[in-house]
């Protein structure tokens, strides 16, 4: 029931706190992974592990998108990441070693499902990142891991994507471990991990500060959301929520493209949301940022610690608390759901159950 709260997708916005508790029980030990949490024969599939290949499709897809950051940085070994419905229907090269990595909220996404039945007998093994105990894809892959997020009704997926990014990034550290990521390392991100819950409702507090910069969406027919690094597929993330509930036109860039195409349409009449937290490409996105302001944009910023973005005309700043580096994508991603949430509740749109879409796509 949504108790206290307007929508299921409000209950499950704030439930995420209590949700990055959730997937980490029981899966740390003194400080360690406990790689068993995978399934009794993880330990000895990942010591194969060349690569990685990871399907999903949709809110899922941009999990893995972030997770092939993460895999490529920490674990070192090759990691490729695409949409299921692609995948399936194209000659694909497996080399040697490689884990498919396959995720879903339901379990039950017929591409997905489909793409695990076409390589798995061309794969080390298969890992299912899931939601849904007992689900098809769960029941047919090797190894998973339970995001534990509990049932989500909403169709816009939130507490599932956040939930998934905690799942990937022990699985980075189960793979890590075995390929040079330091013990240490290992321990230092499980406390960050562990302070998820906490950080999480700092930023819920940011709730009503996002609801008023909502206000300027409503009348609005396109967005455009940047992000640099691990922050694009969240900029990506972040539009697909927006036109799922919201039925606002967005499209998401990584912000260095911006000169190739679309600052084309950017004027007084496309907002420009952007996910700027302070890492090493904010200098660079601060460059990208001048640009759309030169052309007249009106900038939206979910801004870290650094002082230099400041609220001035024509660029709104919401300020996030200080943020470890490796989780800024689970972060960043909150308050895009709340805007989006906003934008759709002043529309007036059907937030839990948006016109045209299902919650679990088992047809294709
Ligand atoms: O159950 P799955 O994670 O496999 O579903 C994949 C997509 O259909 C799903 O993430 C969809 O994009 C969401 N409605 C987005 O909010």
């Amino acid at each position: 029931e949504k108790g206290e709260f307007k929508h299921f997708m409000l209950k499950e916005i704030y439930e995420q706190p209590a949700v990055m508790k959730a997937v980490l029980e029981g899966r740390i030990n003194k400080g360690h992974l406990l790689e068993q949490a995978f399934g009794s024969e993880a330990g000895a599939l990942f010591d194969q592990v060349k690569q990685v290949q990871i399907i999903a499709c949709g809110t899922s897809y941009h999990a893995g998108m972030i997770a092939s950051y993460w895999i490529e940085q920490l674990v070192g070994i090759p990691c490729r990441v695409e949409v299921a419905s692609e995948f399936r229907y194209r000659p694909v090269v497996m080399p040697q070693g490689t884990l498919l990595l396959t995720l879903s909220q339901s379990g039950e996404t017929a591409d997905t499902l489909a793409a695990l039945r076409e390589v798995k007998d061309r794969v080390i093994g298969t890992l299912a990142i899931c939601n849904v105990p007992g689900s098809s894809l769960v029941r047919e892959s090797d190894l998973s891991l339970m995001t534990n997020a509990g049932p989500e009704i909403g169709v816009a997926s939130t507490k599932a994507f956040t939930s998934q990014l905690v799942a990937l990034m022990l699985t980075t550290l189960a793979l890590g471990r075995r390929n040079g990521l330091s013990a240490e390392r290992e321990q230092q991100i499980l406390v960050e991990l562990q302070q998820l819950p906490e950080l999480l409702e700092k930023l819920l507090a940011l709730d009503s500060e996002i609801e008023a910069m909502s206000a300027a969406f409503a009348e609005k027919h396109n967005a455009l959301f940047l992000g640099r690094g691990t922050l694009y597929p969240v900029a990506m993330e972040g539009a697909l929520k927006l036109k799922e509930i919201s039925y606002i036109h967005a499209e998401a860039y990584p912000a260095g493209e911006l000169k190739h195409g679309p600052l084309a349409l950017v004027d007084k009449d496309m907002p420009v949301v952007t996910v700027a937290p302070n890492n090493a490409m904010l200098d660079k996105l601060k460059a990208n940022l001048q640009e759309v302001r030169a052309r007249g944009g009106e900038l939206f910023v979910f801004a870290g610690q650094d002082q230099s973005l400041k609220q001035q005309d024509g660029i709104s700043v919401i300020r996030l608390p200080a943020i470890p580096t490796l989780l800024e994508p689970i972060a960043y991603t909150l308050p895009l759901q709340l805007l989006s949430y906003h934008v759709a509740v002043l529309k007036g749109t059907d937030v839990d159950q948006p016109r045209n879409l299902a919650k679990s796509v088992t047809v294709e």
